[in-house]
């Protein structure tokens, strides 16, 4: 018998496995549990999407594409960054990836070499930690908090930079808090990084899901093209998380060594994903827009709830995520969402899945039907309630 725990490399070993997976694992057993621990939109991908993929079927378009991805497909993405948030990039600057993960993935190993620091903000989306622990780098969390509405700090930032770090890491809107950064913390953080050698990775997969404004994104920052990736993708804004598509645009030369590792691990995106992605960025205006009124209003009517019923939430003013703090409870984080899980049957996710500094809260995601949350929210306030009269009563 082979000891495997021998063979698996040691940083394959000590991968934390995500926080989020133990919960649906808990979730799984549980048919009729009411989940908001998914991080998917609800909605069906648009149906021009869909047909420009059938389309792509009938006649035959089956085989790998360029690398890099399809070259009208580099154009399409370029324009719609250029008319969304005035960006200007190339075809040969544009590499499409599967989902915005891989672009995250690629972007760090093309840039992390072993004891390079990764400045990462958290609480944040689960994967930047790992790839760049498996990378060799070495992982800087600043902690962001509920007073300063979970945004970054131009501050904290430049008091983590050092001569060894790499990668500033902005996930903007925020994944789990919905927090977004305002015009001004980007002008101040591009301040603090003039002069320096550090490579922003702007994972901007909620771009398009902005309640305060239109998103703004750091690379259209005076001095940040140049030391800017951002990683986009068509999961969260076109609905298609199955389609696996995603990009990343940035310099030249960090593009063409992203673009390498993937010759050699992905060889080319889904190309029946590809045809799909062109349509989605020349059709699809209007779906985003109607998809984005239907997050808007359930946001505004879960963050109500949950401050009526004593949770304290900030008002996210991205993506799909409700962040509620939960200490008024007396529970820890993995206490308070377990509790819930097995007296109610409501899944939400423990707010230290994602960073250490997510203690004391919780992620809901409210990417689900109006009648879905409802009775999630009921729930969630019979939970409250039950927890505070048990304590009463000793
Ligand atoms: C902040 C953030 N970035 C990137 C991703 C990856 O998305 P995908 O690989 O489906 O494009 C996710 C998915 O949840 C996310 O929340």
């Amino acid at each position: 018998m082979l000891d495997y725990g021998k063979l698996i490399s040691d940083k394959a070993e000590k991968m934390r496995p995500s926080g989020i997976r133990r919960f649906f694992d808990l979730v799984a057993e549980m048919p009729e549990c009411i989940s908001l621990g998914v991080g998917e939109p609800d909605f069906q991908t648009p149906w021009d999407i869909r047909d420009a993929a059938i389309h792509s079927l009938e006649v035959g378009r089956t085989k790998y594409t360029a690398n890099a991805g399809l070259k009208e497909l580099r154009t399409e993405i370029c324009a719609w960054l250029k008319r969304k948030y005035n960006l200007e990039y190339r075809e040969d600057e544009t590499l499409v990836t599967v989902g915005g993960s891989e672009a995250i993935d690629l972007a760090i190993r093309a840039l992390v070499e072993a004891g390079d620091e990764v400045i990462i903000p958290e609480p944040c989306f689960v994967c930047y930690d790992p790839i760049t622990t498996l990378t060799g780098g070495v992982v800087v969390p600043v902690a962001t908090t509920e007073e300063n509405e979970f945004r970054v700090t131009a501050e904290q930032i430049k008091n983590a930079i050092t001569p060894k770090t790499k990668i500033l890491v902005l996930g903007y809107p925020n994944n789990p808090t919905g927090a977004v950064l305002r015009h001004e913390d980007l002008v101040a953080i591009a301040e603090v990084l003039k002069g320096t050698d550090v490579i922003v990775l702007s994972d901007e997969i909620y771009s398009e899901l902005n309640y305060a404004g239109s998103h703004e994104s750091i690379a259209s920052i005076e001095g940040m093209r140049e030391r800017t990736i951002v990683v986009n993708g068509f999961s969260k804004t076109y609905s298609m998380t199955g389609w696996r598509l995603g990009y990343a645009v940035g310099p030249k030369p960090i593009i063409a060594a992203m673009t390498k590792i993937h010759q050699s691990c992905i060889m080319s995106a889904p190309t029946t994903s590809q045809y799909a992605a062109i349509s989605a960025l020349k059709d699809c205006d209007d779906d985003i827009e109607y998809m984005r009124k239907q997050y808007d209003m359930r946001r505004q009517y879960c963050g109500r709830k949950l401050n009526e019923m004593g949770l304290h939430t900030f008002e996210p003013k991205g993506a799909f995520y409700l962040f509620p703090n939960i200490t008024s409870s007396g529970m820890s984080s993995d206490e308070f969402c377990e509790q819930l899980l097995q007296r109610k049957h409501v899944a939400i996710i423990p707010g230290n899945a994602f960073g250490a500094c997510g203690e004391g809260y919780a992620r809901i995601s409210y990417a689900y039907s109006i009648d879905h949350l409802r009775e999630a929210m009921k729930r969630i306030q019979e939970f409250l309630y039950e927890i505070k009269e048990e304590k009463k009563h000793g």
